[in-house]
């Protein structure tokens, strides 16, 4: 993969960064700059090189965001950012035209316009006229075939950024772990995770199954799940339960079905055995056995991979994923961990660093695993630079 390092002229040169600024805003302030410092390497590559920075990104699924807080809080780490409020057009051209060389422009929200989600070629080449070279480093949005992301580099000679860079190696070697190697693959939707599942079964040792989509699985071989949400994963989930490698809860943390979003639900909670789900509960989590059950495996793995929460994070329920959290950083095991609430919840705990590698990626790591590439990096010109 040709990556900024192979970029031989920077002073200067307008250079177009896609990147992964779409970090958590409060109140008009940025609560969680971790994408942000993880962004920052190849901002300060291209920036200290004289280049003329102009970083790209959405925020929000909606478009309805702004970029201003964030521009804000890269400032902090980065000297020299500013803000302009457009993407494309005369106006943001010409804020381009007046950036200093080792200066870095941040553009607003791209999901601004409807031409980023649709791939449209009016708008990509209207991201293109910005500049002279493009740097893909926002692995996050690789599995989008948006715009930003496979428009513009069939336009401009593209590079990988240095975050990309480290992605592809890391996932890549995490798809050769050694053994034994466990996998938790937590979250929901059967559909978004089967791709991944599978790779994973034909890789790992263990293969656990976690969070709402462990319902799917409980469902499927039979078990009570009671009135906890189900997909429908059919002949898929036979087969992938057939497999040995494949590891499920073997308690539930239950409330009744009735107590579900009221203020006596975690009161109501109970530890329910494999099985004894009854008709009216809900499974909002995993019980001690299977945090044991995990803590286990993880002690005698070589190798860790973990994407998405055990248990209904969001509402409460944390004790699961944050087990496992603990367990993964005292097992010594080589771990590698991404999902946007999986990273949260170790930074919570202060664990973070105790991970070997945290990829910034959530549905793009997992569609990584499963693909060992993306629509965003094989769109990206390999070929050395002329
Ligand atoms: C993420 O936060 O997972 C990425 O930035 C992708 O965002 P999206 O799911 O809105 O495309």
């Amino acid at each position: 993969m040709r990556t900024v390092r192979d970029i031989r002229v920077f002073e200067n040169i307008p250079i177009l960064v896609r990147a992964a600024l779409n970090v958590p805003v409060e109140n008009g302030k940025v609560i969680n700059d971790y994408r942000l410092r993880r962004a920052a390497p190849t901002i300060r590559f291209l920036a200290e090189r004289g280049a003329k920075v102009i970083l790209i990104s959405h925020i929000g699924e909606m478009g309805t965001e702004t970029l201003s807080p964030v521009a804000e809080a890269l400032g902090k780490l980065i000297p020299g950012v500013s803000f302009f409020g457009e993407t494309i057009g005369e106006r943001a051209r010409a804020a381009v035209r007046a950036l200093s060389p080792g200066n870095v422009l941040v553009l607003e929200n791209l999901r601004r316009d409807k031409g980023e989600k649709t791939n449209d070629r009016v708008f990509a080449k209207e991201l293109a006229a910005l500049a002279d070279v493009f740097v893909e480093d926002s692995f996050d949005t690789c599995h989008r075939r948006h715009a930003s992301i496979v428009g513009v580099p069939e336009l401009l000679p593209s590079y990988a950024g240095l975050l990309l860079e480290e992605e592809v190696r890391e996932l890549s070697q995490a798809m050769k772990p050694k053994h034994p190697a466990l996998a938790v693959i937590g979250g929901a939707k059967f559909s978004t995770k089967e791709a991944v599942l599978t790779a994973l079964l034909g890789t790992y040792s263990h293969v656990f199954v976690g969070g709402a989509l462990a319902d799917d699985f409980l469902k499927a071989s039979g078990q009570e799940v009671g009135k906890s949400l189900v997909g429908d994963g059919g002949d898929s989930i036979k087969k992938l339960l057939a497999n040995p490698k494949l590891v499920l809860p073997v308690d539930s943390l239950v409330i009744p079905a009735s107590a579900v979003g009221t203020l006596g639900a975690r009161a109501s909670a109970r530890i329910a055995p494999q099985g004894q789900v009854r008709p009216d509960e809900v499974i909002l989590d995993h019980g001690p056995g299977t945090s044991a059950l995990l803590a286990n495996l993880a002690q005698r793995s070589k190798a860790i991979l973990w994407n998405g929460p055990l248990g209904n994070y969001e509402n409460g329920f944390v004790d699961a994923t944050d087990a496992l959290a603990r367990a993964i950083a005292a097992s010594g095991a080589h771990s590698v961990v991404g999902g946007g609430d999986t990273i949260a919840a170790i930074e919570d705990l202060g664990l973070l660093p105790r991970f070997s590698f945290v990829s910034t990626g959530g549905g793009a790591m997992l569609d990584f695993l499963a693909q060992g590439t993306l629509p965003g990096i094989e769109v990206l010109d390999n070929k050395p630079s002329a």
